[in-house]
């Protein structure tokens, strides 16, 4: 641990060991700090936090929010006029990390004019030591870093930040511990993220994931249970199960369950609406879970299953563990027993080693499955991987050609695969008041697409049957249908 406080015997006496209980102990000794920090700088001190990368990500980013706004920071949505801005980091893709240092840069300079500014780095990034290296040496400036194992003790390394007044790095290798009611703040009312599971133990050769995020832990049915009856209980509608691999849940509970039988009792939560979920991997998607889909009433009509490449000679290289072969078979009994659902997929282009023939064997997945949408990534070399040392690195242009040819399949598949819902009604539940014309109100439909129809703010979080009108291409136009 940091030693950059210490406390008297009698003090340190009084800090609980147990977890939750440690970290609303820190909660309040950072409030006292806030108090007097507000004081020095007459006024009220905001904070903003910036989230990079997956939903994973943004139910952290919710959590520290939560804390701040239990020590009495306020949010301030514009990140150059906040008083502590936190990046939570993604790690994913190469170009990722250098975004961080772009604005880091940017920061330090609006820095330098507040002197009641803090600056915190999480998240994924912060687990490759090299990072930290560049961030301790080249950026001074911050005042806490943390990982993604130690996140849940956010509120303690804040207040020794605040205590100290010096730098706090804490960055752990690895945990195999879950802390449960922390507080947490959502971004929608009607609608929240819900962690089932914890990191990763697939190892696919390109990813970056099992080693930033650890190995796969399941949070207790019962924890899961209990935060999605006090989420309806406040309001919320819709949940959105989230793990890196959401179909082997459960293996490494003391009392094993699968992921069909979670959601088999998540479905009986009276007042849940929509149940969502992600990350499938398809090596391990069950009959199960396609016959508890099928019978579902609440589960969306949407699945989003990664299959990375067509091609099975890649898909090894890949260690994705299932042929192109056993990908097609799979897609065609989902769709079977769940006839309207809508398939979405990531796909990367440019795998060390891809031929011309293996990116055709790609398209022809594409045009097999006719997805809803795709997500399209171009192959990012990241080190620490073992396909970063595969030999056969493709080309640049070889790979943007690629890539530009299956966005153009991607797309005229999935406008056609849009425009087939037009004419009829689907219940919609509003989301939020329209970007570019306040007459109008964003809804989602259950297999995710996205609809605009006219209506106020007031309508926000509750569900409307809604004529769709006009397809444009991914998205809709409609009308309530009056009753
Ligand atoms: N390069 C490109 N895309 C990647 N992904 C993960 N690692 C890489 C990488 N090194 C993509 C995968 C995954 C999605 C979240 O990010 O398609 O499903
Ligand atoms: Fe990465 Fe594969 Fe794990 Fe997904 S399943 S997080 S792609 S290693």
């Amino acid at each position: 641990m940091n030693d950059n406080i210490r406390n008297t015997a009698e003090e340190e006496a009084a800090i609980p060991v147990r977890e939750p209980e440690r970290q609303y102990y820190y909660i309040e000794k950072a409030k006292r700090y806030f108090e007097q920090m507000c004081e020095a700088a007459g006024r009220p001190l905001t904070f903003c936090v910036t989230t990079f990368g997956c939903q994973m990500n943004a139910r952290d980013s919710e959590k520290l929010t939560g804390i701040l706004e239990r020590i009495g920071y306020r949010e301030e949505p514009e990140e150059e006029k906040a008083d502590f801005v936190i990046y939570n980091t993604c790690t994913v893709r190469e170009n990722a990390n250098q975004r961080v240092y772009g604005r880091l840069g940017q920061l330090g300079r609006i820095k330098k004019k507040n002197p009641h500014m803090m600056i915190a780095l999480c998240g994924c990034m912060m687990q490759e030591p090299e990072v930290v290296e560049k961030l301790k040496k080249s950026y001074r400036f911050i005042d806490l870093i943390f990982g993604t194992h130690n996140i849940y003790k956010f509120a303690e390394l804040l207040a020794m930040r605040m205590e100290s007044g010096r730098t706090v790095i804490d960055i752990w290798k690895d945990t195999d511990k879950i802390v449960e009611d922390l507080p947490s703040e959502r971004k929608y009312a009607f609608k929240s993220g819900v962690n089932i599971m914890f990191g990763c133990n697939n190892f696919c050769s390109y990813c970056i994931v099992p080693y930033v995020r650890g190995r796969e832990r399941s949070r207790e049915p019962e924890a899961i249970i209990r935060e999605i009856e006090r989420l309806t209980k406040d309001g919320v509608a819709e949940v959105m199960l989230l793990g890196q691999n959401v179909n082997s849940y459960g293996k490494t509970l003391e009392h094993p369950i699968t992921f069909a039988e979670l959601l088999r009792r998540i479905e009986k939560i009276d007042g849940l609406k929509r149940i969502r979920f992600m990350t499938s991997h398809p090596k391990d998607l069950s009959d199960e879970l396609i016959e508890v889909m099928a019978q579902s009433e609440k589960i969306c009509r949407h699945l989003h299953l990664p299959v990375q490449s067509g091609s099975t000679r890649i898909l090894e290289k890949m260690n994705r563990r299932y042929t192109k072969e056993g990908y097609l078979a799979l897609a065609d009994r989902i769709k079977k027993a769940v006839p309207d659902i809508s398939l979405t997929t990531d796909i990367i282009v440019g795998f060390p080693g891809e031929t011309e023939e293996d990116f055709q064997e790609t398209l022809d997945v594409v045009r097999k499955v006719r997805y809803d949408s795709a997500f399209t990534f171009i192959y990012s070399r990241r080190t620490g991987t073992p396909a970063a040392a595969m030999e056969d690195q493709i080309p640049e242009d070889v790979v943007k050609d690629r890539f530009n040819r299956l966005l153009s399949e991607v797309q005229d598949i999935s406008a056609e695969r849009c425009s087939r819902h037009t004419g009829t009604v689907q219940t919609v539940l509003a989301e939020a008041v329209n970007d570019h014309d306040d007459s109008l109100i964003t809804g989602r439909l259950g297999n995710n697409l996205l609809v605009h129809f006219p209506g106020g703010a007031s309508m926000i979080g509750k569900f409307f049957p809604v004529h769709l009108k006009e397809c444009k291409g991914f998205y809709y136009l409609g009308e309530i249908v009056k009753e």
